[in-house]
């Protein structure tokens, strides 16, 4: 550390700031409150996996901001009382509702590190820079792209799929539509997709100017992987039409069931069509770790950009997804803009020398130092713990798979892709409708009694129960409690 050349004087007790009055409390308090964080996480699997707020809770969260201070020390037992009881549970060993990943503890103190130091990683020449470059060069090699491709952390992958399909938009429609607009084009720009696309993908083409009818969506096949049929036969009836298709989204792993799009021949596609591929790994793409996983995901390599989501199957605290760019000249042109106040020091030392952005990658100026987590992780566990808690997430669904179909009562209603499988209680001769509400009943009956949380899709018109389980703290037996649970409650209200 670099001596001052200067001396200072101690702030005087009297001096109003927002630091603690009285340091040695706070750092019992932050004690007391490691101690709890530690407690809370070791003992979650004791707890329902959720419970409903209550309502003089509700009321309380309605009350408005104090003008007055409070101690800290009450500030928490206040958050004791009303808040860390009621999570949304994705830290449980039986959540496997939507796609969520279920944290550690390294990472949330990573978290408080990054936010302690609180230095913003949107420029500038300090470390936390340097560590969210690191981070990236990791996930790039994990990736399988070129060192000179470019990359920044997001606030997940919706963030993630908007940055890449902006660059794809901006890179390959033809003219300058950064500069000129959409307005400018020959005729409406369009990319494509299947039906199975997560939802924020059509809200990046619509917030692109693109319009909804901008993101073509494409039938799928019987495994729900995107039918390249259809997509070529639509590109051409586009092309004939006068649109100017620019960009392909294949997922990697699809938010309904799992399934993975044919990476390799949707890249050979868009080399053949001039195409910019884009993919949404947000689910699957990690699983380049995952020995069970890996060849299904062949030709990813191959996008010119990839959305991925650490804080799902790499379990990062939220926030934290990453986009890849193969192309870095065309990312940096797609968001680099350089007013006179944040104009570059090149040759300068001090803080703001350098030339790399990372404002130059993305949307946000201000960013946070979400590195510093992933970094920590990473180095925590390793790449390869990773790939081992994903493949046994697999595993986990297939053992799910193999219990259901052994109940006759129970019934799959997809492939199981990756980790996600859907079922459904069907005890026979109930119809549509009836069924319907008697799944539906099931999943709040599991949630509202605290013994797992599944969620729900439908798929062809059949209403299922979805489980998705990107959780490090699921174990085999767990699976055997929801299969157990389900018919209990099925029949129960079947016959009531
Ligand atoms: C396939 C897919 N893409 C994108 C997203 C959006 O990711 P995020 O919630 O991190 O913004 C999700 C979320 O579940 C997803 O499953």
């Amino acid at each position: 550390m670099q001596d001052l050349p200067f001396k200072t004087e101690p702030y005087n007790d009297h001096y109003e700031t927002l630091d603690p009055e009285n340091w040695d409390e706070m750092r019992v308090l932050a004690h007391r409150m490691m101690d709890d964080a530690i407690d809370y996480l070791q003992n979650v699997e004791q707890r329902p996996v959720w419970q409903p707020v209550p309502n003089d809770v509700k009321q309380r969260l309605l009350s408005p901001a104090p003008h007055q201070p409070s101690s800290a020390a009450n500030v928490y037992d206040e958050f004791k009382a009303d808040i860390l009881p009621y999570p949304m549970g994705n830290i449980h060993p039986r959540f496997w509702a939507w796609y969520m990943g279920s944290g550690t503890i390294l990472g949330a103190l990573g978290e408080f590190f990054g936010a302690l130091m609180n230095p913003n990683v949107g420029g500038g020449n300090h470390v936390a820079p340097l560590v969210e470059q690191q981070v990236i060069g990791w996930l790039r090699d994990m990736m399988g792209f070129p060192a000179e491709s470019s990359g920044i952390l997001t606030s997940g992958a919706s963030a993630a799929n908007l940055i890449g399909i902006t660059v794809a938009r901006n890179t390959n429609s033809g003219f300058d539509v950064r500069h000129e607009g959409v307005r400018a084009g020959a005729g409406p720009l369009v990319a494509y997709a299947s039906t199975e696309i997560h939802s924020c993908n059509k809200k990046a083409v619509e917030t692109l100017g693109l319009g909804s009818a901008g993101l073509r969506t494409i039938a799928v096949n019987a495994d729900y992987t995107i039918n390249l049929e259809a997509l070529q036969q639509q590109i051409k009836t586009d092309r004939a039409a006068g649109a100017i298709p620019f960009c392909v989204i294949g997922t990697a792993g699809t938010i309904n069931t799992g399934a993975i799009d044919d990476l390799q021949a949707l890249a050979d596609i868009c080399q053949r069509e001039k195409l910019w591929f884009h993919v949404d790994g947000a689910i699957g793409a990690v699983a380049v770790l995952a020995a069970n996983v890996r060849d299904q995901l062949k030709g990813i390599e191959r996008a010119d950009s990839i959305a991925l989501d650490l804080h799902k199957w790499m379990h990062i605290p939220f926030e934290a997804g990453c986009v890849l760019v193969r192309h870095e000249p065309a990312h940096r042109e797609a968001f680099s803009l350089t007013p006179e106040y944040l104009a570059r020091e090149v040759e300068a030392k001090g803080l703001a020398s350098g030339a790399f952005w990372f404002s130059d990658y993305g949307l946000q100026l201000t960013r946070s130092f979400r590195a510093l987590k992933v970094w920590m992780s990473i180095k925590e566990h390793g790449l390869d713990r990773f790939g081992r808690m994903m493949a046994r997430n697999v595993e986990q669904a297939h053992y799910l798979g193999e219990l259901i179909t052994k109940q006759p009562e129970l019934e799959l209603c997809a492939p199981i892709g990756l980790d996600i499988v859907c079922f459904r209680f069907n005890p026979g001769g109930l119809n549509a409708e009836r069924l319907e509400r008697l799944n539906r009943d099931i999943l709040s009956e599991l949630h509202e009694q605290g013994i797992a949380a599944p969620s729900y899709t439908t798929l062809k018109g059949v209403y299922c129960l979805r489980v998705a389980i990107a959780n490090h703290r699921s174990r085999f037996e767990d699976f055997e409690l929801l299969v157990g649970e389900t018919l209990r409650i099925g029949h129960q209200l079947d016959r009531g």
